[in-house]
């Protein structure tokens, strides 16, 4: 994997208006076999960042700090910066995962699990195993965002006192106490500035979860979170959300203890063609 992990000074030009910066100690074109624009990501002083490289000429390159990044590595109490840094993996495409265990394919067709899929309330104790939930959690990651920033992030939820205290804070919410485990979908706010984008991103990954779950066999219900409601601010303070983090629904997740049938959705008074 590339990656680099070096200490760097900060520099902060007297001139009014010119950028604060690092300079990176080695050819970040060479280094990360980078031709053009050099995108990177990692952490500075353990805040993490995503930017992109500028370069001075030579092999040289500085990496920016704006205001924004300055407040959160906390500057004024440190000017040499432990930065690890690696090319931005939205860009480059994902490293390469060994050893984790998944199911290959299902026997349900795409089509009858969209038809079929219905919202399930009611769960056996039957856990989930690691490779089915691997799998549930992979049908999220490959859903689309936009500009394919990816800004999702999923915590699995399994302690039986956590699931129990957050069906306990949304009378909509009651399901996730039976629930074998939680998936909380966050989405990241420095990753997908776009507000409408960061929620359908993050909305395409939960019906992927929801789709591959049925096709495995687990029932689901997408329990939606309020900004600002119990459940929101039980799950920020629980699960230690950074500001830029947000969650934006919990997926209750169980082998089903009910049988729910399919229902004819098809409508033609919602479609229209050409125009309205
Ligand atoms: C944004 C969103 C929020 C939802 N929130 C809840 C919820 O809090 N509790 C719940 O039981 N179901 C919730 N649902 C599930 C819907 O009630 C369900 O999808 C709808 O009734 C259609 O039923 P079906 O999923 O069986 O097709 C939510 C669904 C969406 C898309």
């Amino acid at each position: 994997m590339l990656r680099k992990e070096f200490d760097a000074q900060i520099i902060r030009p007297d001139k009014k208006g010119s950028l604060t910066y690092i300079r990176i100690p080695f050819d970040a074109a060479k280094e990360f076999h980078s031709r053009g624009r050099i995108k990177v990501e990692g952490t500075i002083n353990g805040f993490s960042f995503r930017s992109s490289l500028i370069p001075k000429g030579n092999g040289v390159y500085i990496l920016p700090i704006d205001k924004k990044m300055q407040k959160e590595i906390g500057l004024v109490d440190s000017d040499v910066l432990h930065v690890i840094m690696k090319p931005d993996s939205v860009y480059t495409g994902s490293e390469v995962h060994t050893g984790i265990e998944k199911i290959e394919a299902c026997n349900i067709d795409v089509l009858s699990a969209i038809r079929e899929r219905r919202s399930i309330r009611k769960f056996s104790d039957k856990e989930i195993d690691e490779k089915v939930l691997n799998t549930i959690l992979e049908a999220g990651l490959c859903a689309p965002s936009a500009k394919n920033k990816r800004p999702w992030h999923f915590i699995v939820i399994r302690e039986k006192e956590a699931l129990n205290s957050l069906s306990r804070k949304d009378s909509n919410h009651k399901p996730i106490a039976e629930a074998a485990c939680c998936i909380v979908v966050c989405g990241d706010k420095n990753v997908q500035g776009m507000n409408e984008f960061l929620y359908e991103d993050c909305a395409a990954s939960i019906q992927n979860i929801l789709l591959a779950s049925y096709g495995l066999g687990v029932g689901t219900v997408w329990c939606g979170l309020h900004t600002g409601s119990d459940s929101y601010k039980f799950l920020v303070e629980k699960l230690q959300l950074p500001v830029k983090i947000v969650p934006i629904a919990a997926i209750a997740l169980g082998y089903p203890a009910e049988n729910r049938g399919s229902e004819d959705r098809f409508d033609l008074v919602k479609i229209h063609s050409e125009k309205w």
